[in-house]
Formats: structure tokens, sequence, C-alpha cells
């Protein structure tokens, strides 16, 4: 029987590649029409043929169980049982699988020992490089720059698929607004339209133009939906928001990269509105399949479609398993709950067959756009993955956005660029002298200890005159560390403080690097404060009483409340977790070599107290918010409402001007908007130039500013370029509380600046 089918696959291939011959003069659209027909009419024909429990198998998905390469697992344990699935042909996936070796090993048990060979999709969390690691996706969203965003994608996918990855669970397109949940270093910050942008950015990274090239992978936009929601900011907590933040603010970048073609979903752990996401038909079925038309499939998450039971929606296992299939997961992640209940859902009549069908079909599909029926090994030549996993122009690239994510908060007296010559230059704080915390988290396949170090990235440019002291430990370093680690922040050892004051003394400028290891925000490391972490604070404050001339190197997963160093010192550098090029970046950037361009992607705020916090906000009824003779106002008696620094903000060693707003009606829905941009410094920069707008009255309060434009920009000293921006009624229209799509008539006004508290504008009316 086996035989048969693979003949069958075979002959319907090489009808394809017949296809392919016949129709190279048509147009490309023509040909992915006819392409995309060629594969549903494989799909459907391979479904003919499996039986329900080979159907519920294709929507199972198993981690990596043992090492695939060495012995077989003893009989009776949980891995012994997965083996006998995958043999059986109940695993359509798996993930966590790592290297070439392994995915070949487990292919070949799909391929060669199950009755009808259907080959795997292997999955992975490739969310900021594989083994090459760039910044993680926040500070990527700092550089605003979308070409570098989409090529760091790209590599990534060149780099997993050489080891074998046929998917990627990312990019995570969460929106969030609060800092305290550690999940924002996996997204694009707090605003839909950047999010957008960088998602389609992201997608078409990963997935080229060409999935079935074994330089391209799957993307999975993630976690749908309100997943950046959760209340207090605590990890998996609920979610409870109301339709305008949904449609106007949660969804705009899942349909983006739905539009984008993003081959794959994920669903999400938490509840919105008291129903799971996981279980949620109006989501994922409604919104996801129906309205937007997306034809991949949807993966849970992690153990999602189990979860549902201690959420108090499931009764048990089998019931939460027919809730997910009727609400249109595709595949389940790690639950167990597809492949022990849903033949026997489907032969109890509690879920019909033609839902299984839908999802099987989706998840094939996928499977034939990747190449994988073709040849299920594509991905599997450790050849091909010796020469391309760490290569060197990978490393190119990620000291290109990894210089490019850096963002320049303060520079009191120029007291940056550092000078090459002549500059007694210390660097203070174990952050500092780490090889791995620059790495950031989800670093699967990444090596600890394969960053450059700032310590290492300053010495490269001085040599040893470079001097060092570790002054505060961040949490407990060790090369063995994992990202399922717990690490304690709430270090309290001040030992290391005399030496590090006695360095500073003798030293012209004191580089501090300071803030969060790489595993203190992630998923599960919620903060309920946002500083410094440990004893940090007070280290900067002790070093600050003997050396003002203080340049503060941050490195964090989300924004942080700073207040003092805000206020007292003279040079802030926010550098994130930048990967494994991490010091040679803040190098370049700190000596002037490369001119900080980037533009904060989320609010930063003063306390914790003002979380969350975020520009797109609306307007009171009491709006004169900072008047502090009158009581009723909306504002805190102990803090100003504006935030330390906001949304869209960022320096550059270079100033810019902005002049000459104009605004031209093109005709009754379309505006264009111009103005002229001046490099007002010395040296060449570059700059994002931003477009807000505010909808000044509607049938649905609308936010006082909403980011609808922006263009990075490299000016020589003195020159000026004029940028214009085009508003359609894609930019100008909102969704109602019903979630249509409108564009109503009235009046607007226009911001345009280098961040989202400029105050240029003007108006305009539409009719
Ligand atoms: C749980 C995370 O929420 C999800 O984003 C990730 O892809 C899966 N685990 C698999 O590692």
């Amino acid at each position: 029987m086996k035989k048969n089918i693979l003949i069958c696959i075979v002959f319907a291939c090489l009808s394809c590649n017949a296809q392919k011959n016949s129709t190279k003069q048509t147009s490309k659209k023509a040909d992915n029409y006819s392409h995309q027909l060629n594969v549903e009419k494989k799909v459907d024909s391979l479904l003919r043929l499996m039986t329900l429990e080979e159907k519920v198998g294709q929507m199972n998905q198993y981690t990596g169980f043992w090492d695939a390469t060495g012995p077989t697992p003893k009989s009776g344990d949980q891995a012994a049982i997965k083996y006998e699935h995958l043999k059986k042909g109940l695993v359509g996936s798996m993930l966590n699988v790592k290297g070439v070796n392994q995915v070949k090993a487990l292919q070949k048990i799909a391929v060669e020992e199950t009755r009808l060979g259907i080959p795997l999709i292997f999955g992975f969390d490739v969310i900021h490089g594989y083994k090459t690691i760039s910044p993680v996706p926040l500070a990527e969203s700092a550089s605003w720059d979308l070409e570098a965003i989409k090529k760091s994608a790209q590599n990534a996918a060149e780099e997993a698929a050489a080891a074998g990855i046929n998917w990627t669970f990312a990019p995570m397109v969460d929106i969030s607004r609060d800092a305290r949940w550690g999940r924002v270093m996996e997204g694009a910050g707090e605003d839909p339209y950047l999010g957008s942008k960088i998602a389609i950015a992201r997608v078409k990274g990963f997935q080229g133009e060409d999935l079935s090239s074994p330089k391209t992978i799957a993307a999975c936009a993630k976690h749908f939906a309100a997943y950046g929601f959760p209340e207090a900011g605590r990890e998996y907590n609920t979610v409870d928001i109301g339709t305008s933040t949904l449609y106007n603010i949660v969804f705009p970048p899942f349909k983006a990269a739905t539009e984008a073609g993003v081959k794959t979903f994920m669903n999400a752990f938490n509840i919105l509105n008291n129903i799971p996401a996981t279980g949620s038909k109006f989501l994922q079925r409604d919104i996801l399949k129906e309205e937007w038309g997306f034809n991949g499939f949807i993966v849970s998450d992690w153990g999602s479609i189990g979860e549902m039971v201690p959420h108090g929606y499931a009764e048990n296992n089998k019931h939460a398993a027919e809730l997910a299939a009727k609400a249109g997961s595709d595949m389940d992640m790690e639950s167990n709950a597809y492949v022990k209940e849903l033949a026997n859902l489907v032969k109890e009549g509690k879920v019909e067959e033609s839902l299984v069908d839908d999802a099987v079909k989706r998840i094939l599909t996928v499977k034939f756009e990747l190449g994988l029926f073709e040849d299920p090994y594509r991905y599997c030549n450790e050849k091909n993955e010796k020469q391309v996993v760490g290569k060197q122009e990978f490393q190119n690239d990620a000291l290109d956005i990894a210089k490019k994510s850096i963002v320049l908060l303060k520079n009191e007296n120029n007291l940056l660029p550092l000078k090459k010559e002549h500059q007694n230059i210390a660097v203070i704080g174990a952050l500092g002298n780490d090889k791995t915390s620059p790495l950031g988290n989800w670093v699967l396949a990444g090596e600890n200890g394969s960053a450059v170090s700032v310590l290492e990235g300053l010495k490269e440019y001085k040599g040893n005159s470079i001097t060092y002291a570790e002054g505060a430990k961040v949490a407990i370093p060790s090369s063995k560390l994992h990202f399922t680690q717990e690490l304690d922040i709430n270090e309290t050892d001040t030992s290391g403080f005399a030496d590090a004051i006695a360095l500073a003394k003798q030293s012209d400028i004191v580089v501090m690097v300071l803030g969060e290891h790489g595993l203190q925000s992630g998923e599960a490391r919620s903060r309920t404060n946002i500083d410094l972490p440990g004893v940090q604070q007070e280290l900067l404050e002790e070093v600050y009483k003997v050396n003002k001339n203080i340049v503060l190197v941050l490195t964090n997963g989300r924004p942080l409340a700073i207040p003092w160093a805000s206020e007292h010192i003279p040079a802030i550098v926010e550098a994130w977790q930048l990967g494994t090029q991490s010091g040679n970046a803040i190098a370049q950037v700190l000596y002037g070599d490369y001119n900080p361009s980037g533009k904060l992607p989320m609010t930063f705020p003063r306390g914790v107290g003002q979380v969350p916090i975020f520009y797109n906000n609306k307007n009171t009824g009491r709006p004169n918010v900072e008047v502090r003779e009158e009581v009723f106002k909306s504002r805190y008696i102990d803090e100003v409402n504006a935030p330390l620094y906001p949304f869209g903000y960022g320096l550059s060693y270079t100033t810019f001007s902005y002049k000459n707003l104009k605004i031209n009606k093109i005709n009754a829905r379309e505006i264009k908007v111009s103005v002229d941009l001046t490099n007002t410094g010395t040296v060449k920069g570059k700059e994002v130039t931003q477009l807000y707008i505010h909808d000044k009255f509607a049938s649905v309060v609308r936010p006082l500013k909403e980011l609808k434009g922006f263009e990075l920009i490299e000016l020589e000293p003195k020159q000026t370029q004029t940028i214009a921006f085009t508003l359609t009624e894609k930019e100008l229209g909102f969704y109602t509380n019903t979630g249509e799509f409108m564009v109503e008539p009235g009046t607007f006004n226009v911001f345009v600046g280098g961040s989202s508290n400029t105050t240029l504008s003007s108006e305009f009316i539409l009719e």
C-alpha cells in the first residue's frame, strides 16, 4: 500500500514539474495560481487515502523526545510512546529537534516506516537567529529599518533551514503596552502601525519568494490573540479588553502578516474576554479564517489545548480537544489531546470529520509548499549545514542591525562619542564582561558565551588600556545557563563596589554597563519592578559620587524605569540585548564610527506606577493634565503623567530640524503631507521622520496621536530633504466597536517630527 502512495506522490511531483516547464512563459500570477491548484489536487488525493487516525496524526505535534541518533527509547516511558506514535503515522510535526542529523533520523522514520510516508514538518523557535544571534526583536524594532529587519529574518531562515528546520514560530506580533510583561522583548513594541510593517518584513524575510527554496522556512504569526495584554503584566494572565483595542491595536499586525502570506498562526495561552484563545471560534474561524481568508494552519501554543481545563473552560482533556478542534486549532502542540481523543470524538459524532479534513488539508498544503513531498530531506544536507551555519556573512549582517538597533537616550555636553586617544576608560558592571547575556532570551541553538562582550568590543578599539571592574553582579553567572532556568535578580552582594569605585576615581570616563541579564526578560519573566535589578542602582550612585563622567550603557529586554539615571547621568545609551555582535556594535557607536539612529518602539516610564503607558492614548474630559493648581484633573499627585522617554524618541550625534510642513489635498480621500528635514549638525546622520494623525472627533473616540507613516533618511551635514507622505482611507479610517472599518469626515491634526512628542502640526478637513 505504502508503495502505491509513494508512486502516486512521485507521479504528482513529476506532473508538477511538467506543469512548471510548460508555464514558463506565463505570468508569475498565473503560475502561482496553477501551482496552487496542483497542490490542492495532490492534497485532496492524499487525504482520500488517509484513515481517520492518520488524519488526526497530522494534527499532532511532539517535542524532540530523545537523541534521535542515539538509542531507541525504552518501552513504557513517554518517549517510547511518542516513538511508537511516530512509527504509526500519528505524528505530523516535531519541534525542538536540532541539527540535520537528528532531523534526518526522525524524517526517515516518518517517510520510510509509516504506511503513507507523509513527511514531518520540523518547527523551531528561530526568534532572532538560529546560531548567529541577532538583536532581540524589540531591539531590532528600534532600528525602524524594515530592510535590515527583513534581512535578519532572511538570514535566520537560511541558517535554520541549513540545520534541517522547515518552520519557525516567529514572528511574535503581539502588541504590548506593559513593560512588566517579560515577553515584550520578543515583539515589535506598542504601536500597531510600526508593528504591522515589521510583521510584514519578518514574514517576507523568513518565507522569501519561494517557500520550497532550501533557504526559506514557513513563518508563524503568534500569539493569536491579545497575549500582550495580560492583567498586571503577569505572564499567561487573564486578558480583558474592549473590542476597540482588539480591532485597532491587537489585530492589525496579525492581519498584515496574513496579507503578507504567512503560512501559519499560533494561538495563545490567555483567555480573551473569558474565552481561551485556543478555544475561540470567534478568533480562529470567524476572524482569521473567514474574514481575513487565512488559508494556512493554526498550531496551538505549548499545551494550550490542555490548559483550557485549568482555565475552567473545558471539563477534561477530551472536552478540550473537542472545543479546540471546533474552534479551528489545527495542530496540537504537546497537549496530547488530539492524538488521544479526536478520532473518538469524530466517531461519537461530537466533532464533524469535515473539520478534521479541513485542518489536515491546511497542514498538508504547507508541507507540499515547502517541497517536503518532493524531497523530504531537502533541508538535510550535512555539508551545507557546515558551510552555512554561523557563516561570516550572517555575522556581518548581525553587526549591521545591532548598530542600527541602539538608541541614544541622552548625551549632555557631547560626552559621546568617546575619543580614540588620550581618554582613560573604565568599564564597570558584570554585564560589561558577559558573553552570554547579550544573546538575550530565546536562544535555542546559539551557544552560551558566543557574544562579543562590551569589554571585548571596546578593547578592539583601544587595546588593553581599557580597565574593568565587575562592581555588582546581576545574576548568578553560569556557562550552563538555559532559558528554562530561573535567575535570581535580587543579588545583594556589594563586595565588588570598592574596586569599582577605586577604578572610577582614576578614569576619565566610566562606561557603566547595567541592566537586565538576557534571561531576565522573555517568557515567564514578568517583573513588578522595572528598575535596574539587584544592587546596580546603588553601584551607579556610588560611582557617580567619585566620577560624574559616566556613559550608562543599558542592556535590557524591556523598557526600564531609570528616573535617577535620566536626571544625573550625562550620557545614556539603550543597547538592549544585541546578539552575537553586541560588543562590536556598542563600541562602534560609543566611538562614533556609527552615528546612532534608533528610536524607541516602546515608551519608557518614570516608574512602574505609570504602567501601562503608551503614546497613543486618549484624552480624558479634563485634559490639562500637568496643571498643578487644580486638583480635579487626570493626573498623579506624586508624579507627572509624561513618560521618561516617549515612543519614537532617540537622539543622534547630529541634530535635525523640521520646517515647511505642508498639506495638499490630492482628492477628497487622499492627502499629501510634506516636510523639509535638515541635518543641522556637523556629522552625517540618519533620522526616522514620523507622521502622526489625530482624528479630532469621531463616532468612537480616537487616540491623541496615531503613527501613520515613517521614513528613515540619511543626510550629510547641512543637507535638506523634502519628505512626503500620502494619507489614504487606509490610514485615516478606524474600526468601530463592532469591527467595521469606517472613514468619517471631519477635522484631522497632522504631526510630523522625530518622536511621538513632536509638536509641529497642521490640520485638514476630510470631506
Ligand atoms: C511557548 C511559547 O509561548 C511559544 O511562543 C513557543 O513558540 C512555544 N512555547 C514553543 O517553544
